[in-house]
């Protein structure tokens, strides 16, 4: 009987090939992305915007690519590894998607990288940020940043602009290391001195006493990593603990004053020097229309970087499509992936063909109040950034 019905099926679909019927059979199939994300718990923010960004840029540009229907299943992982990887086992198995797509955290990324090298899935990380992610596993590219593409930046900044002793504040996960190193040896070899080192624990973080700890360092700034979203909270207790009037100034990655919470920081926040690859304020008309588009579209929310990431996370997934002439064969995919270039809301982008990670221009900004609003306005730009921890 099994075997019967399995020369059934080999044989309709010679037949079928035979009669040139197997394309545009495909043809009709949709494209399914699975996008997972943390909807729910502490990094819901992150959530928010990439999907934000993702439906965005499929409103814009339409849902059909090469003749297939695109078609975006969003799935909340509430940013817990064990329900990423069942999800996006799922989503492989189930609902057979030709690409998984999210990854709000970097432990996230992790849990899923063996399921795109097994069943060759292409997997787009729009936040995740850790260095080491698109190295495990082929099927993964990146249209977020790498922290150590931002650290050395602020690194090189920081010791080039009269600051010489720095306590470093990152959250207790392998981004946060990535921060440290990359900030420390950027720094240090420029002639700064790294006065302390301080974790921070990820989830529900009480920064008081680590910040306590900061202002009797009594350093000339503390660099600061914080995932999106946790900046509010940051800044809260930085400005309750008198740090800025003790002198000390706050320097980071872009990740502690996003965009979408850093209006609600107050003045503790101005004078913030960051690196990183996205503003709200870029001055470009690309960015003019997404940031127009996607406030009107979420009700006045200002994109923050992982909103970027997420709408050009599409645009790669789209003209990659657009090389195959709509084959979602994961090897196809992958290579049209490799050394894609386009202009986003953020500057010129491309993937690496050697990493599959993100080049693009860093942008050294300072929180600003323009026109009452509060903005990261960028002051010098470093073009086409490589992850540095891929060099060499
Ligand atoms: C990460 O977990 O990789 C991550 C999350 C949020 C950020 C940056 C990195 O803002």
């Amino acid at each position: 009987m099994m075997d019967r019905r399995r020369f059934l099926t080999v044989g309709a679909i010679a037949l079928a090939a035979g009669l040139g019927l197997s394309a545009p059979a495909a043809a009709q199939e949709s494209v399914k992305i699975g996008l997972i994300l943390p909807m729910t718990g502490p990094f819901a923010s992150t959530g928010r915007q990439v999907e934000a960004g993702a439906r965005l840029y499929m409103s814009k540009h339409g849902d059909t690519v090469a003749g297939r229907k695109i078609e975006l299943l969003l799935k909340d992982d509430a940013g817990t590894p064990d329900q990423t990887k069942r999800t996006a086992q799922e989503m492989v198995v189930n609902d057979k998607v030709s690409f998984l797509a999210g990854f709000g955290l970097t432990p996230l990324a992790f849990a899923t990288a063996p399921i795109s090298t097994q069943a060759k899935v292409p997997t787009i990380v729009m936040a995740a940020a850790t260095s080491s992610i698109t190295e495990k596993s082929p099927f993964i590219a990146r249209t977020s940043f790498t922290l150590p593409q931002a650290s050395v930046i602020i690194g090189e900044w920081a010791a080039e602009n009269g600051i010489k002793k720095v306590v470093t504040l990152v959250s207790d996960y392998a981004p946060g290391a990535d921060a440290q190193k990359w900030f420390a040896s950027a720094f240090t070899e420029n002639g700064g001195e790294i006065v302390e080192e301080i974790q921070v624990p990820l989830r529900n973080p009480d920064f008081a006493p680590f910040l306590q700890r900061v202002k009797d360092a009594s350093p000339d700034a503390v660099f600061v990593f914080v995932p999106s979203g946790a900046g509010a909270a940051f800044m809260k207790q930085f400005r309750d603990r008198g740090l800025g009037e003790a002198g000390i100034r706050l320097i980071g990655t872009g990740d502690v004053v996003d965009d979408d919470i850093l209006n609600d920081m107050g003045e503790a926040a101005l004078g913030t020097v960051t690196a990183h690859h996205y503003s709200v304020a870029h001055d470009s008309p690309e960015n003019d229309a997404f940031v127009k588009a996607f406030k009107a579209a979420n009700d006045g929310m200002r994109p923050n970087f992982m909103g970027v990431a997420g709408y050009d996370g599409m645009a790669l997934i789209y003209q990659a499509l657009e090389k195959t002439g709509g084959d979602t064969d994961g090897e196809k995919v992958m290579e049209a992936i490799k050394g894609l270039a386009w202009t986003s809301p953020r500057g010129p982008i491309s993937i690496d063909p050697k990493t599959r990670d993100i080049v693009q221009n860093m942008y050294i900004r300072e929180v600003k109040s323009v026109d009452g609003e509060l903005y990261n306005v960028e002051q010098e730009t470093f073009e086409a950034v490589k992850d540095p921890a891929k060099e060499g």
